[in-house]
């Protein structure tokens, strides 16, 4: 099988021959390192679809190294809008920045009991291995490299919708500027997810609650005439 490797620094595709079938593109990567080619550069942890590290691009679209079976003619790169450090590589720093820009974490919990359905509300959410999948195939980054974008947007509303979550107003009032409102709700991050997270589902979410708390699309406001005035906590 023949397998094209977008390498850097030259930003050039090398393509590799593997006496490989009906295995995982880490294998298959793994394969070339220690058979063919040393310098190749890609990274990895678990080997089961669960720390995110293997997030890469496939034929223009994100996949997990450690579950994706490539066929003969794919070509691999890393994912977008991370600085590449090496071959497929990325800086996963972003995942922190866009983390500390909506809040994304509980603030502290009220104490008391939790029904299991409303536990299962946010299962989904909880669920995301912070792979960036999506955010590599969102478009917003394109324009604005400072969206908080779908990962972190998800978990903020797994927090805000937690009942136990002492501030959510707080993420809601941080997810308004570079957040909810710039997404396009084009949903190209939903089938990327390798844990069927629905992102644009959630950033709808934190819309409407956040129209219920006062605010309202910025790109409404016309001359003011739509604003209904400064958010109800
Ligand atoms: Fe952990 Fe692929 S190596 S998700």
């Amino acid at each position: 099988m023949e397998i094209k490797i977008k390498r850097t620094p030259n930003e050039e595709k090398q393509s590799y021959n593997v006496d490989l079938e009906n295995v995982t593109l880490l294998t298959l990567l793994n394969h070339i390192k220690t058979k063919i080619d040393p310098t190749l550069t890609y990274s990895h942890g678990c080997r089961s679809g669960i720390c995110g590290s293997c997030a890469v691009r496939v034929n223009g679209r994100e996949e997990l190294m450690c579950t994706y079976k490539p066929s003969c003619g794919d070509t691999v790169e890393p994912i977008r809008y991370a600085r590449v450090i090496r071959d497929l590589v990325v800086d996963s720093g972003s995942i922190d920045i866009f983390n500390r820009a909506g809040l994304a974490w509980s603030e502290g919990s009220r104490e008391g009991n939790v029904e299991d359905e409303e536990m299962e509300r946010i299962q989904t959410q909880s669920d995301c291995i912070l792979c960036t999948s999506c955010a590599s195939a969102c478009p917003v980054y394109a324009v604005n490299p400072d969206f908080i974008g779908p990962f972190a947007l998800t978990r903020v509303w797994r927090y805000v919708s937690d009942p136990r979550e002492l501030s959510s107003h707080r993420k809601l009032a941080a997810v308004q500027t570079n957040g909810i409102w710039d997404c396009t709700l084009c949903g190209e991050c939903v089938p990327v997810c390798p844990q069927n997270i629905a992102p644009v589902q959630d950033i709808r979410m934190l819309r409407t609650k956040s129209g219920r708390m006062g605010y309202n699309d910025p790109t409404m406001n016309f001359g003011g005439g739509l604003d209904f005035g400064s958010p109800i906590f």
